[in-house]
């Protein structure tokens, strides 16, 4: 019966995207499943659209759709900032919408930014007909659930990743069969200051946590240091390939998650094919909605829950800028302050904060006396608990103002140690 369904619903990508009307609201399956074949038929096909939105979130295709000459017929709608998308944003060719990563489907499934069609990316259907979200739920399975129109690419290399994580073909009402390499993420480089600030943070986790690892250098530096660890867990809002290599060693276990025991939760992911054949019809992965992954409660929930994130600047009272530098927005909310206060709720979890004490090669220290005039405060004074740098860690819970300027200048880089030193003596003589 889905078989039939299937045939009777399969077009080309170009016959599939006329269906988007123009003033249509778009939205994109995130990250490293954004559906490319779909996204190139719609660009090529820009001429038929006038005031498309396109909603996306971390963008991690070609985001033509906000280069100049799409002017009039589509706008994006950044739910994340990154590489492809920030020039545009920053030029206000593009909009920038804040919004705690957890509450994103909110926005969709009640009607602030109804949605007219989203374009996904799934696997090949099982049996029963049911396709697998693959490596991204997050928002992409609420928003596909009350969609309009649902125009789905069915790629092969997509893998069949386990959880409340499958459409079922007859709520797809256009497929597209593709069969290319899906967007990958390489692992980044870890430098010395990334292995001193890994290590700091390893001296924070106790055998039996459960994590949240972040994207990037500190977090794979995290991991190089966990090898002497025993049954770590994770709850995450992604993961990558660094945590591969310890589930191979045998160092994350998840035997002592305190909820869904023995299985990873996350609800997304980004790496590399190593990544996606581990992850494939793989019965300790578990994705689902990030409305439930990063609700704070159900996060609070692991015992001894460690959230590792990372930030831009931060102030003398602890106050954490992660998104922006003065008015412009280099990133995003994402689930930062979700898992700041999942972590900070849970029974001796602990919420970090990790960043290399200088920016700019150097020459711009990341702990400052006031965040940069306009910049968006992404994690308050109240929810920070501990700051870690290569210098060491800073815990901030229970501190005064003054304890919290002392114990963070202690972590930052000397070169700007007498700077903050003259704005502490101004500030508490
Ligand atoms: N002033 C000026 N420039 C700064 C700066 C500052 N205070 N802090 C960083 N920069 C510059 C860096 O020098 C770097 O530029 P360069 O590459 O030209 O040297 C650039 O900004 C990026 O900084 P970096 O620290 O390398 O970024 P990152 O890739 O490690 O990402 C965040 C750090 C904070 C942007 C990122 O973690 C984020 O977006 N966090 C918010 C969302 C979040 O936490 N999500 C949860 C888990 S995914």
């Amino acid at each position: 019966m889905w078989k039939r369904i299937y045939k009777n619903r399969l077009t080309s990508a170009d016959e599939a995207v006329k269906n988007i009307k123009s003033g249509d609201r778009v939205v994109i399956g995130h990250a490293c499943s954004e559906p490319t074949k779909l996204v190139k038929a719609m660009i090529d096909n820009k001429e038929q659209y006038e005031d498309v939105e396109i909603v996306h979130m971390v963008a991690m295709g070609k985001s033509e759709y906000t280069k100049p000459e799409m002017r009039g017929h589509f706008r994006h709608n950044a739910l994340f900032v990154g590489g492809s998308t920030r020039e545009a944003v920053n030029q206000n060719r593009a909009d920038y919408t804040p919004s705690f990563f957890y509450e994103i489907p909110r926005l969709f499934t009640d009607n602030y930014l109804p949605v007219d069609v989203a374009l996904i990316q799934v696997s090949t259907p099982d049996e029963h007909g049911y396709c697998s979200y693959g490596l991204s739920n997050d928002y992409t399975k609420p928003a596909s659930e009350c969609a309009r129109l649902v125009i789905a690419e069915v790629n092969d290399k997509m893998p069949r990743t386990l959880g409340d994580n499958f459409i079922h073909v007859s709520n797809m009402d256009y497929i597209v069969e593709n069969s290319t390499e899906l967007i990958e993420l390489n692992a980044p480089k870890i430098g010395d200051i990334e292995r001193a600030i890994g290590e700091n943070c390893a001296a924070l986790i106790d055998d039996g946590s459960t994590l949240q690892l972040g994207i990037g250098a500190i977090p794979d530096a995290v991991l190089l240091f966990l090898k002497d660890k025993r049954d770590l867990g994770i709850h995450s809002e992604m993961f990558s390939d660094g945590v591969v290599d310890l589930v191979e060693a045998g160092v994350i276990t998840n035997r002592n998650k305190t909820i869904h025991k023995g299985k990873m939760v996350v609800t997304f992911m980004m790496g590399t094919r190593r990544l996606y054949n581990f992850i494939d019809n793989n019965p300790s992965v578990e994705l689902y909605p990030v409305d439930y992954v990063n609700n704070p409660v159900i996060i609070a929930q692991n015992y001894k829950m460690i959230s590792i994130n990372s930030c831009l600047e931060v102030d003398l009272m602890g106050q954490i800028s992660s998104e922006s530098i003065g008015l412009n927005q280099f990133s995003g909310t994402g689930g930062q302050v979700d898992y700041v206060r999942g972590a900070s709720m849970a029974k001796d979890g602990k919420s970090i904060i990790a960043i290399p004490s200088t920016a700019r090669k150097g020459k711009t220290s990341r702990i400052v006396p006031f965040l940069n005039k306009g910049s968006a405060v992404t994690t308050s004074r109240n929810d920070v608990h501990y700051i870690v740098t290569e210098y060491g860690i800073a815990d901030l819970r229970g501190k005064t103002l003054r304890g919290r300027a002392k114990a963070l200048i202690n972590i930052a880089h000397p070169n700007f140690r007498d700077e903050l030193k003259d704005e502490f003596a101004k500030r508490f003589k």
